[in-house]
């Protein structure tokens, strides 16, 4: 009786613990694809591509303002670090196959038809969205309430 009344404690205690570390998780949901892995790269745990991928996060904030008050559009320098993306280290490597290759393809083709479209900004800036969550389904889906956001719902122009 006495073992048995020590095993339920025990028990009781594991899964309390499961529990909290289970919550604890779900916030960093929103940043990381699966359970934080610390890479070699970074002793902070971040790999070559997740702080890329961070900078581009910012950047494509910074082009969104810049379309939705028509004051201007995407860079060559956003063009080059989304090349970049081809090469950067990820957290996990069987990430980059030949379906990672085409989506950042597809992403930089169109960041490249937002750039020579004057007339309908708006819309080829969305689809540059798209075209993140289109790798990001396969790969990472964590991000992509986040990515999301960066969409424009009600453009004043
Ligand atoms: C070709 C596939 C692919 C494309 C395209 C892509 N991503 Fe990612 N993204 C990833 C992968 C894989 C990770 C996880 C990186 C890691 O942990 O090494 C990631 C991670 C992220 C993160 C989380 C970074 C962190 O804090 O850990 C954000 C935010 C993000 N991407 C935003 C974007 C945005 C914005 C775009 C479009 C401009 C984009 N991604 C396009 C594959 C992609």
């Amino acid at each position: 009786m006495k073992i048995n009344y020590l095993t339920i404690l025990i028990l009781g205690c594991c899964l309390a613990s499961l529990f909290y570390a289970c919550s604890e998780n779900e916030e960093q949901i929103v940043s990381d694809c699966k359970e934080p892995v610390i890479s070699d790269i970074n002793p902070n745990g971040d790999s070559e591509l997740a702080l890329l991928m961070r900078q581009l996060y910012l950047d494509a904030d910074s082009i969104k303002q810049l379309v939705v008050n028509g004051e201007g559009t995407i860079s060559n320098e956003f063009i080059a670090e989304l090349e970049q993306v081809h090469s950067a280290i990820p957290t996990d490597k069987t990430v980059k196959t030949p379906e990672f290759k085409a989506f950042n393809e597809l992403l930089i083709n169109q960041a490249k038809a937002l750039q020579e479209n004057t007339e309908n900004k708006v819309n080829n800036f969305n689809q540059l969205v798209n075209r993140c969550l289109d790798c990001h389904k396969s790969f990472c889906p964590g991000p992509m309430v986040k990515i999301k956001k960066l969409r424009i719902i009600n453009p004043i122009h």
